[in-house]
């Protein structure tokens, strides 16, 4: 089983859309996937047509003193299932921060269900926050979607830094370029350029597209009403290389 988080310190890169669309091509290759939104804004959650609620909330939910597997909810897709957020997420950081060792926490809770999964696949909040330090503790794969700017490859290079001065061994950053416009110089400026200086960075670029944004209005995953395309090409090969990444 691997734990791959959808992160990035930075609101609106493409987290959501990454969660949900690689969430449902490992689902469809045979994979039993959860996806567990923990943003409190819900989006994976409307994506599958699940209502954010969480009974209990976040209070309950990081006590543990609601079994996971009762709040996981099965989607319209064979092998994927979603634990959906509740609003009370916004308040996880308060809730962790109550507990001895928060870090820790999303981990622990996450063991009884190694067993079921695949894959989990965890849809972050924006920020670097508890919470996300109780993500880095639970995952092998920080999955990052950077749009190709000069100012996300600040927050990458802080994120890196952030990651080697915790001494997290035993994740791996995985970013990736997300809302890649090809008609746009500096969006292919800076991706040649960054692809040189960081090897660390995957060869597939997810192009900003308007059947991606699409998926608000389908609710539904790409691959839900798309078969074939640009996107829907770009998803898959994606996917490949972090198989590729995992099983190397
Ligand atoms: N490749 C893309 N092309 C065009 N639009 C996209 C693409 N990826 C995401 N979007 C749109 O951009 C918006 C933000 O995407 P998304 O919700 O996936 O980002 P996020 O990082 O999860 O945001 P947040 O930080 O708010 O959680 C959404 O409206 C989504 O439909
Ligand atoms: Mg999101």
């Amino acid at each position: 089983m691997k734990i791959i988080a959808s992160y990035n310190i930075k609101g609106g890169v493409g987290k959501t859309s990454t969660a949900v669309n690689l969430a449902f091509i490992a689902a469809k290759n045979g994979y039993k996937t959860l996806i567990w939104d923990l943003d409190p804004q819900g989006a994976s959650s409307y994506y599958f047509r699940v209502k954010p609620k969480v009974k209990g909330g976040s209070k309950e939910l990081i006590a543990g003193n609601r079994e996971l597997d009762d709040l996981i909810k099965a989607t319209d897709f064979e092998n994927l299932d979603l634990l959906p957020a509740d609003f009370s997420f916004r308040n996880l950081d308060l809730v962790l921060d109550a507990r001895k060792k928060p870090a820790q926490r999303l981990k622990k809770l996450l063991v009884p269900l190694t067993q079921e999964y695949d894959f989990i696949i965890l849809d972050c909040p924006p920020n670097i926050s508890l919470l996300s330090e109780s993500v880095f503790e639970a995952s092998d794969i920080l999955l990052s979607p950077i749009i190709p700017t000069t100012l996300s490859l600040r927050t990458l290079e802080q994120l890196k830094k952030y990651i080697k001065d915790s001494n997290l061994k035993h994740i791996r950053l995985v970013p990736f370029f997300s809302m890649a416009d090809k008609r746009k110089k500096m969006h292919r400026d800076i991706m040649s350029s960054l692809l040189e200086t960081h090897p660390e960075i995957l060869q597939t670029a997810i192009p900003y597209a308007s059947d991606i944004e699409r998926m608000g209005w389908e609710r539904m995953p790409l691959g839900g009403y798309t078969k074939r395309g640009r996107s829907h090409d770009a998803y898959q090969s994606l996917w490949q290389e972090i198989i590729d990444i995992i099983s190397n």
